[in-house]
């Protein structure tokens, strides 16, 4: 292929047609330029597309691209109506006709269709064979210079150029290849045939700003297109337009000359629950104004590492925004056998000011203070207390108290309950049973014993008593008599006891017996004697009881006229008898008889006993007539002695 190739080129180089193509476009087309000369090629064989566009690349430049309508004129006419079909430099890629040098799809002033055309075979599509490539028809009859789509592989006759444009061609531009020569496109900025001038902007409207200096580079010339003038400021201060200041094309630079501002930091608020003071020596919130913060008391600056902020030339605060913040204390941990209530606000429960109170379970006291305030210094203003379990004291227990208790002594706890009784002898004064309470004391005062005593008893009428306890100490009328005591009773003169001698105080607090009682001491009753009368002193013959006795006119008394009631229940003498007047001598023997008993003495009456006893023996009386006949002999006897 490669040899088959090069024939066509060795061929196409020499033959006569391509000398007359020379020969034509030297003395046609070059006549005022003969060094840089756009020229025609074709060759004289056909070949597909692809061939035809390396032979041209190989050869010549490239294929032809048809760029105007002159051009078409120019090779439709000077072309050979050798086959009337020549490949040209468009091929469809991804579906867009391109010019395959440039690799730029086509615009549509640019097309220059057939009429139909590209049809894209059309009854040829369907089997696969697209028409992708770009035919020229040359010398037709119909549609001269028309362009047409083509199957690649169909054999054509190869179109091709040879530029015109060198590198150097045009100094700022563009070169562009015309049908006889070429021209240069200049960039922007530039003019001149081969674009060597550039324009130039006014190099006085570059004004120095205040606080501000301006630096300039240019690219082709003092303060010409594309020269660039960059501003800056001092610090603290910024440019009112940061791009730099470009020469444009149109001799006119981009941008009026910025201006030098004072840096603007973000304005600071003041904080809640706090202060804020500003210092602004340049400007309100600008470059160099300080702000110093502080917060109200219980309040802690938070959000910054400073309380001073400076506003720094970079428009930026050295620090955040201060806030205060409520100062927290240390959260309180659980109290043990205890609430500790802070409110239900989770924000403000251990925040400056608020207060938490302690209070302890049932059967807990509190030992320390029920509540504390959180301070500005974040601190408690109390310790936090503790729950002590409540005791109760053991009761006091007295003498003879016994006390049973739901728990040991020791260990008493409200609810605890504990009963008392007494030792035999004494009864309870008090509760029988108490409990403690909720805060440690008893409910119930603790009962105390006391001794059971005995009714006080009273002395008997005409009687004394006499109480001595079991400890054998008196016991004095009118207080208490306890068990042990005993009473002994005891009557006046002339009176006897009624009863028990003495009684005892018994458990449970009474006396053995009845007191006794005190009864007068009864005589006789006399009678009046016979011819005579009686006189009592009292109705009833009793203790001291006295009767005096008369006799009738005529008779005379024999004994005694007045009897008293011993306190024996004797009276003091015999009933005496009331004599006829004839009975002198007994009535005077009774007379002394009766004094003799009024002569009381024993060893007289002995002494008179003895002489009797003698004159018995005078008389020799036995034992028996004594007693009878005695009463003679004595009074006779008894007469002599007086
Ligand atoms: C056009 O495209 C082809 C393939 O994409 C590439 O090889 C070629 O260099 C390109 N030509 C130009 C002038 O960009
Ligand atoms: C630019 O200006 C300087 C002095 O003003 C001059 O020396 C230099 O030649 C000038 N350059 C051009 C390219 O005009
Ligand atoms: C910010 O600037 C002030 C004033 O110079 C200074 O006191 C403060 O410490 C600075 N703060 C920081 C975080 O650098
Ligand atoms: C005591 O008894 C009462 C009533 O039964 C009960 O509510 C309370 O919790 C008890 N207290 C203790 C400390 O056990
Ligand atoms: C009895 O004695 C009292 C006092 O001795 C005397 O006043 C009274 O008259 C006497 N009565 C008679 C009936 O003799
Ligand atoms: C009193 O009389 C009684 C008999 O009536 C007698 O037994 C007693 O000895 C007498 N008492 C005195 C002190 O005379």
């Amino acid at each position: 292929m490669n040899m088959e190739f090069g024939l066509f080129q060795t061929r196409g180089c020499k033959s006569s047609t391509s000398w007359i193509c020379l020969m034509f476009l030297c003395s046609m087309l070059c006549m005022w330029t003969n060094v840089e000369c756009w020229s025609y090629y074709f060759s004289d064989t056909t070949m597909n597309w692809r061939n035809a566009r390396a032979w041209c690349k190989e050869h010549y430049t490239d294929m032809v691209a048809i760029q105007n309508q002159e051009e078409i004129e120019h090779l439709n006419s000077w072309l050979p109506k050798k086959s009337s079909y020549y490949w040209i430099g468009i091929r469809k890629i991804n579906d867009v006709w391109t010019w395959v040098g440039t690799n730029k799809s086509l615009t549509a002033e640019a097309t220059n269709w057939a009429m139909g055309e590209p049809n894209n075979g059309k009854n040829g599509q369907s089997m696969g064979l697209s028409e992708d490539c770009v035919e020229m028809y040359i010398k037709r009859d119909v549609q001269a210079g028309k362009w047409n789509d083509e199957r690649c592989n169909k054999l054509k006759t190869a179109l091709c150029y040879t530029a015109a444009c060198k590198s150097d061609s045009c100094l700022h531009g563009d070169c562009v290849e015309t049908i006889n020569s070429h021209k240069c496109d200049c960039f922007e900025g530039f003019y001149g045939d081969k674009c060597e001038h550039v324009v130039h902007c006014n190099k006085d409207e570059i004004t120095v700003p205040d606080k501000g200096s301006v630096s300039c580079t240019h690219k082709y010339g003092n303060f010409s297109y594309d020269s660039s003038c960059q501003y800056a400021c001092q610090e603290g201060y910024q440019l009112s337009m940061p791009s730099p200041l470009r020469c444009s094309a149109s001799k006119t630079w981009s941008e009026q000359p910025p201006t030098c501002e004072l840096v603007q930091c973000e304005k600071l608020l003041q904080p809640e629950s706090g202060s804020m003071k500003c210092s602004d020596p340049l400007g309100s919130s600008s470059f160099k104004s300080t702000c110093v913060f502080a917060c109200d008391e219980g309040y802690e600056l938070a959000g910054s590492t400073s309380n001073t902020l400076q506003c720094e030339a970079s428009g930026r605060w050295n620090a955040s925004q201060p806030r205060c913040a409520v100062v927290r204390c240390p959260e309180f941990n659980y109290l043990e056998n205890g609430v500790i209530r802070c409110g239900d606000d989770a924000e403000i429960r251990f925040s400056y000011g608020n207060t938490c109170s302690f209070t302890c379970e049932p059967g807990y006291q509190l030992v320390g203070p029920s509540s504390a305030t959180c301070t500005s210094a974040a601190e408690w203003s109390e310790q936090v207390p503790r729950c002590e379990a409540i005791t109760c004291q053991s009761p006091e227990v007295e003498a003879h108290l016994i006390t049973r208790c739901s728990e040991p002594l020791s260990g008493l706890r409200p609810n605890s309950t504990c009963s008392f009784s007494c030792e035999p002898g004494f009864e309870l004064q008090g509760a029988q049973t108490t409990q403690c309470s909720e805060d440690g004391q008893w409910i119930e005062a603790v009962p105390t014993c006391k001794a059971t005593t005995c009714p006080v008893p009273e002395a008997p009428t005409r009687g004394q008593i006499s109480c001595s306890s079991s400890l054998s100490s008196p016991v004095s009328p009118g207080t208490p008599h306890p068990v042990g005591t005993v009473c002994a009773f005891s009557c006046d003169e002339g009176h006897e006891l009624q009863g028990e001698l003495s009684m005892e105080c018994a458990h449970p607090g009474q006396w053995t017996s009845r007191a006794p009682t005190c009864t007068a001491v009864r005589c006789s009753l006399l009678e009046a004697p016979e011819n005579g009368h009686i006189n009592c002193s009292t109705s009833e013959p009793v203790f001291n009881s006295q009767c005096s006795f008369t006799c009738n006119q005529d008779f005379t008394l024999d004994g005694h006229e007045l009897l008293t009631c011993d306190r024996h229940g004797n009276w003091t003498g015999a009933n005496p008898t009331c004599q006829a007047p004839s009975s002198k001598v007994a009535a005077i023997t009774g007379v002394a008889a009766g004094g003799t008993a009024l002569l009381s003495g024993l060893s007289l009456t002995m002494w008179i006993l003895k002489r009797l006893k003698r004159k018995a023996t005078k008389f020799e009386l036995n034992s028996n007539s004594d007693i009878e006949v005695p009463p003679q002999s004595y009074k006779n006897s008894i007469d002599s002695l007086i």
